[in-house]
């Protein structure tokens, strides 16, 4: 039955946690343990004070109950002596309780920050195609989750563990004083609260999920409404939008209260049963009529235990119904921090070696089985030192393409060598990556500096300051940059916000000109310039970029110009042009 209320998953934490936080955890296994001790010592102490203060009313405490050597040495000294003795002993106590409370603080937030933290690497490792099919606000809702393995994991279960650790210590004590009525109250307690828990359990997974769900919504629903703020202004779909948010926004306060009053709630059923089970027992022990020195002792004894182990009882409880209310939210995080890497991510690589081609043999990709595939058995070479036009219609499989070609998406079928070397894993796909900037369609910029959006994931002090320059003056940015406060150093905004749509596409390209990678990708990478700017910017392009791969991908018939080959693809296919034939094709002369 108990394994049944324990959730499983929490072998899987010990498991997945770091070496240094297992030496932690046993450290803090340890620590409970002294706290039970002092417990213990704590209890037996009051007990042996209560003895002897009654002593003087004449009970006859050497024959009623067996005196131990300890307790025998004890009762020598002065009732005064022992109470100091006892104050003594609880102030150390106090202070192990204390250092238990900090520890396990420490110690659970810690493993948050462990897991958070790997859980984020871990999404930033998935390939693609996952990203493509993960929401990010999903993402980012678990990463803002991870905070609940510490308050609603991991430190519940030590406080629950300390508890049960310390109420051992007091049973033990209490089981030697007085064997049955420890029994009998003990058992009121535990079957109580197994009672509660049995009836209470399906109440919490219930809410667990619910929160879970309606919290990863609620992210959703921010993002999503922020992201197109334009079109909920202009319909004034404010209400619509708040609408939404409020119904996740309610599931998720109604399960997170409703999980804390079925923690809170036995408290109050159970302080009466308590109380009544101790009266039960007072009245029995009066009519036994065994002399009130010898009773009083055990009565008292049992009233100190009844008062610490309730909370005790309450807190082991506790622990478990948050630890159940919230183990759908833990599982996500275990289970987002578990999930492997797909992807190699060595920085320093050295770069695969690119002298003559990229080949690819047969080709095929489809997003689904269920779609048509955007590439059908395609071969190909394409040559180093080339100009690459890629063309189509909207939806083609441009994209798709470049996407293969830059390893992003792995082909469904057949595969992509490199001057003849087909690429087998992950660490090859790195290494080929390393050859390669990429000017997306659709830029987004980080809300840092220009000067960091071009020289992305290097750290400022660490920027190459001349090259830089020459990279602004390549993306004809030196006239935009010369108006700003700070030049290069002024700040884009969220997503680069504070740029017009052809200023982020030319902090772009500035981007992959400081990569001086040789292989340049340029996915409508132009599409925003008016044309002076984009033949200017494509001249220098041809310009610099005799013996690099140039792949463009355009609609603009002057883009292509420099091109030394153009590709059209569509319906899975691509048809091999030469430029000045694919320019000058009657239909050209219509776009
Ligand atoms: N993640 C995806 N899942 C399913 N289909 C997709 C996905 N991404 C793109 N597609 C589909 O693949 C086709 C090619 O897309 P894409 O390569 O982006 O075209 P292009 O860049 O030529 O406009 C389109 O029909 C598009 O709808
Ligand atoms: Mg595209």
């Amino acid at each position: 039955m108990l394994s049944k209320l324990l959730p499983k998953f929490l072998a899987s934490i010990i498991g997945e946690m770091y070496g240094r936080r297992r030496w932690q955890l046993v450290g803090l296994l340890v620590i409970l343990i002294v706290n039970a001790i002092a417990e213990f010592a704590n209890f037996g102490l009051f007990f042996i004070l209560v003895r002897l203060l009654s002593a003087d009313l004449g009970g006859d405490q050497a024959t009623a109950m067996p005196v131990g050597k300890i307790e025998a040495t004890l009762m020598e000294l002065t009732p005064l002596n022992l109470s100091l003795l006892f104050i003594a002993i609880l102030t150390v106590a106090s202070g192990i309780r204390l250092f238990t409370y900090w520890a396990s603080a420490q110690f659970s937030y810690r493993l948050s920050y462990d897991f958070g933290t790997r859980a984020y690497s871990r999404f930033l490792h998935q390939n693609l195609a996952w990203h493509k099919n993960t929401h990010s606000g999903d993402i980012i809702a678990i990463l803002t989750k991870a905070q609940v393995l510490s308050h609603a994991l991991v430190l519940p279960i030590l406080q629950g563990l300390t508890a049960a650790i310390t109420a051992m210590g007091a049973i033990a004590f209490l089981l030697s004083v007085s064997l049955v009525p420890t029994l009998v109250l003990a058992l009121i307690y535990l079957l109580s609260y197994l009672a509660i828990a049995l009836l209470v359990r399906p109440a919490l997974r219930r809410n667990s999920m619910k929160v879970k769900l309606a919290h990863a919504s609620r992210v959703r629903s921010g993002q999503e409404a922020a992201a197109s703020i334009r079109d909920v202004i202009l319909g004034g779909l404010q209400g619509h939008f708040t609408e939404k948010y409020r119904v996740y926004d309610a599931d998720y306060r109604d399960g997170q209260s409703n999980s804390l009053v079925l923690t809170g709630m036995p408290r109050f059923l159970l302080e009466s049963i308590g109380i009544g089970s101790l009266i039960a027992l007072t009245l029995y022990f009066f009519q036994r009529d065994d002399g009130l020195a010898n009773v009083l002792p055990i009565l008292a004894a049992l009233g100190l235990g009844a008062q610490r182990l309730l909370p005790l009882a309450q807190q082991i409880y506790a622990s478990w119904a948050t630890v159940s209310a919230n183990r759908e939210i833990a599982s996500e995080v275990l289970e987002a921090a578990r999930r492997p890497a797909q992807l190699s991510s060595k920085r320093s690589v050295a770069s695969l070696p690119f002298e003559k081609s990229i080949e690819l043999e047969n080709v095929s990709f489809s997003y689904s089985d269920t779609l048509s595939p955007v590439l059908d058995n395609v071969n190909l070479t394409f040559d180093r030192s080339s100009t690459i036009g890629v063309v189509g219609q909207t939806g083609g499989g441009k994209s798709t393409l470049i996407d293969i070609v830059m390893g992003l998406m792995t082909p469904t079928q057949g595969r992509m060598l490199i001057d003849g070397y087909a690429l087998r894993d992950s660490e090859d796909i790195r290494r080929w990556q390393a050859n390669i900037s990429h000017v997306p369609q659709e830029i987004v910029l980080i809300d840092a500096s220009i000067a960091e959006n071009i020289a992305f994931g290097t750290n400022r002090d660490r920027i190459d300051m001349a090259k830089m320059a020459d990279c602004i003056t390549m993306a004809e940015l030196d006239a935009f940059v010369a108006t700003l406060p700070n030049g290069a150093e002024t700040r884009v905004g969220e997503r680069g916000a504070q740029l017009s749509g052809g200023q982020r596409q030319r902090v772009g390209l500035a981007r992959a000109f400081y990569s001086s990678a040789p292989v340049m990708v340029l996915d409508e990478a132009t599409s925003a310039l008016d044309t002076t700017t984009e033949t200017k910017i494509m001249h220098r392009i041809a310009h610099v970029s005799e013996d690099m791969t140039v792949f463009i991908i355009a609609h603009r018939l002057s883009t292509l110009k420099s091109c030394d080959i153009i590709y059209e693809i569509g319906e899975g296919k691509l048809t091999r042009f030469e430029t000045e034939a694919y320019l000058s094709r009657p239909e050209a002369s219509l776009t």
